[in-house]
């Protein structure tokens, strides 16, 4: 499936589609270097796969959760891209949950004022919620999402073969938000589940 998204900045699409992962590259192409940014809970097998077909690729890997999504994380990631000799010119991949794609997406909109960047959403929440719409931002003096950039992605891939390795926590977590989205826009969803 594709999901055409238009915003004031930049338009494009969302793929949506079993085993997308392990075709990226036809995807994504090759536009100057290529760069990946994920964490260390997105299992090595989709990694690996997307590294397969990249494998000159530059990779920063940060440790996962909650706790990195911070302005130390934000700094390592810059000065690996920066290490790596990224220009404009070069593309961003982001591997992993809502953390990876907020992280990953405002260190591209930030680094030499705005990188491109692809989005790769693993997990049920990112797929139905955070790789889309250009939000981004790291937690700042103790409050959640303070800091942070409208960036959109140049696309977003996800696979949902890739939720297969989610434990059942995290997988229900995004079922509830496509939930809670369901509920507040469309009516006779709403009034099915008032009636109970
Ligand atoms: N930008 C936005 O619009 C937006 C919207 C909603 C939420 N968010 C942010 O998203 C974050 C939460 O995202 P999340 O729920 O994806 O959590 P997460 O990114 O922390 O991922 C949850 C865990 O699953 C692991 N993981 C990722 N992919 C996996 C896979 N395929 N198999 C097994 N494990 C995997 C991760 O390493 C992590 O340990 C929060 O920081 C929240 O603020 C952003």
């Amino acid at each position: 499936m594709k999901i055409d998204v238009h915003t004031k900045d930049r338009d494009y699409s969302v793929y949506l589609e079993r085993g997308i992962l392990a075709r990226a590259d036809a995807m994504i192409g090759r536009h100057g270097h290529v760069f990946i940014v994920s964490d260390d809970g997105v299992p090595l097998k989709w990694r690996k796969m997307l590294q397969d077909q990249y494998p000159e690729a530059g990779i920063f890997v940060f440790p996962n959760g909650e706790a990195s999504k911070n302005f130390d994380t934000l700094q390592e990631i810059l000065k690996a891209m920066q290490e790596a000799h990224l220009s404009r010119q070069d593309t961003i991949i982001a591997l992993g949950g809502g953390v990876v794609g907020d992280m990953a997406g405002f260190a591209s909109a930030i680094y030499m004022r705005g990188i491109r960047y692809i989005n790769i959403p693993t997990t049920s929440l990112s797929q139905i919620d955070s790789s889309i719409g250009g939000k981004t931002a790291v937690d700042f003096n103790g409050v959640k999402n303070s800091v942070g950039a409208f960036w959109q992605p140049d696309m977003v891939l996800a696979d949902p073969d890739t939720l297969s390795t989610l434990s059942r926590r995290h997988y229900h977590n995004g079922l509830a938000e496509a939930v809670k989205e369901g509920l507040i826009k469309d009516e006779a969803l709403f009034n099915i589940f008032e009636k109970r």
